[in-house]
């Protein structure tokens, strides 16, 4: 664990009431850690507006394995993108629907470009990309 430093902050009496409850709900037990959360969520944000910063990402699709060609489609785009794709997990959902899921890293614009072009792909019934990073600063 890296070492702490202390600082104070001031804000509204309304605005920190509700971020205590709000993280009251989420079962935070302390302001610091909570907020700590906040500091990193808005770095991470950051590196993916960063087109050439590193960043971590799972694309999730929900699709009908019945689409004409799609499961061809989806695998050769993966394919083309093998350095960004980490790994893939396929489930079959019932008898027309599957879910896949994508590890990917890379840089952000690349990420986003592929999560972008898998989930427009006609079939594809919803797309989502859920974005996180590792790294110096971070900790
Ligand atoms: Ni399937």
């Amino acid at each position: 664990m890296p070492a702490l430093q202390r600082f104070g902050v001031s804000m509204p009496e309304g605005l920190l009431k509700a971020f205590d409850e709000h993280i009251g709900l989420e079962g935070y037990t302390n302001r610091s850690e909570a907020l700590r959360d906040v500091v990193r969520d808005h770095l991470i944000a950051g590196r993916w507006a960063d087109s050439q910063a590193e960043v971590v990402g799972v694309i999730t699709l929900v699709y009908d394995h019945h689409a004409y060609g799609l499961d061809e489609h989806l695998t050769e785009f993966q394919h083309q993108r093998h350095e960004i794709v980490v790994c893939s997990t396929h489930v079959h959902l019932d008898h027309h629907n599957c879910v896949e899921v994508i590890v990917v890293r890379g840089k952000g614009a690349e990420v986003q470009a592929l999560a972008d072009r898998l989930m427009s792909m006609r079939g594809v019934k919803h797309g989502q990309l859920s974005g996180t990073a590792t790294g110096e600063g971070l900790e």
